[in-house]
């Protein structure tokens, strides 16, 4: 493995941040790059360019804020406040929040400033967020449905295996408010999961469906993977951070187990640079594209989980992974390697089967791979989530 330095990789990446915050301020880049240059968010469906809409704006806000606690420099907190008030107004107005996402979106925008600064607008945002999710738990299955209106007979009853991630919110809100609601949900779902979304062979489905009036389970498909039937790297990643952030919370070890056992397939199907395909079922020599930001979501969710395994083979392992990992990514997917770029990481996937975001930067993508920088540079970085 050649050696990197992290604390350049930062520099750059900050570096990049703060181009980007001349070029966005209070608005908001498009969830991917074109030619790996972010256009600020496209106007549409009655939304004018730049505005908080769709599911991956908080990872703006959210880079300002690990950009704050790396420098401690108060142009980010200043900025990430005015970001606050954007998702104050979305949460209040219930602009674009009929999807699962509002917990990737509120953590990030809310809950982080709260945390870091005690920002009492950004707690009652999250904390409205909070109820608003709880609209979509379906308690006869004992799941949150991800897509669509919930009324919308194709929508009904799915989730995806993304949703885990949506989770600590609510057992944030639990914790805040004392009432156990949200986090007796959260960790219902995060069960059906474990037993219904990880297969046998301890691969994911992307999606899965259920009855909502009996409760029956109706079987997995996927949206952005390659096949039904094969692995989707980005929700394999999704996967060992999203169960191991439940078992943080829950200390349900069997979400831990699950966790393992979801990154040990992942691991296993690296390629030699240790930055996979977009889809698992691919190797070296398909002509594939990666998807950096599984990797870069990878490095957060094994850093993560081996915070919660004692000493031994299997944690030094998910540790060297991380590292090795990394390492690949700050030295050949940074978007400093490409100058004109406004990314903080290149060549990411976002949804190969309608050929939209192939090859780009991400928002995700950027921000897990910041977080992923300061996991490795400060290892008493208290998350987000
Ligand atoms: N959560 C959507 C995605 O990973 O593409």
């Amino acid at each position: 493995m050649i050696a990197v330095d992290l604390r350049l990789a930062v520099q750059c990446a900050l570096q990049t941040v703060d181009a980007n915050r001349i070029t966005f301020a209070d608005r908001y880049p498009d969830n991917t790059t074109v030619d790996n240059v972010y256009p600020l968010r496209r106007a549409q469906n009655g939304f004018a360019t730049g505005d908080n809409y769709g599911w991956t704006t908080s990872f703006w806000p959210g880079i300002l804020w690990l950009a704050y606690e790396l420098t401690r420099d108060d142009a980010y907190r200043a900025l990430g406040e005015k970001h606050v008030a954007n998702f104050v107004s979305r949460v209040e107005n219930k602009i674009d929040l009929d999807t699962h996402d509002i917990g990737f979106l509120y953590t990030l925008a809310c809950v982080a400033p709260w945390r870091l600064t005690g920002n009492e607008a950004a707690r009652q945002a999250a904390l409205q967020a909070a109820e608003h999710l709880m609209t979509r738990y379906l308690p006869a299955v004992g799941v949150f449905q991800a897509w669509g209106m919930l009324d919308d007979p194709r929508l009904r009853g799915n989730t995806i295996i993304d949703s885990l991630m949506n989770m600590p919110l609510l057992y944030w809100a639990s914790d805040q408010t004392g009432d156990p609601r949200f986090a007796e949900a959260a960790k219902r779902h995060t069960a059906q999961l474990r037993d219904h979304v990880v297969r046998e062979d301890n691969t994911t489905y992307h999606t899965y469906y259920w009855d909502i009036e009996t409760g029956e389970p109706l079987g997995g498909k996927t949206a952005q993977g390659h096949a039904d039937g094969s692995c989707w790297a980005r929700g394999q990643a999704w996967a060992f951070y999203g169960f191991t952030l439940n078992y943080r919370y829950t200390k349900d070890e069997t979400f831990l187990q699950t966790a393992q056992r979801c990154a040990d397939y992942f691991l296993d199907h690296l390629p030699e640079d240790h930055v996979v395909y977009w889809d698992l079922i691919f190797g070296d020599g398909s002509g594939e594209e990666r998807d950096s930001s599984a990797a870069a979501i990878a490095v957060c969710g094994l850093q993560e989980m081996a915070r919660w395994l004692p000493e031994g083979a299997r944690r030094q392992r998910y540790l060297c992974a991380a590292e090795a990992i990394l390492t690949s990514l700050v030295s050949g997917y940074a978007g400093y390697h490409d100058p004109t770029s406004n990314a903080l990481l290149l060549h990411s996937v976002y949804d190969k089967p309608k050929s939209i975001g192939v090859d780009e930067g991400c928002l995700w993508g950027d921000y897990f791979y910041l977080e992923a920088l300061t996991r490795a540079l400060k290892p008493d970085w208290q998350l987000y989530w």
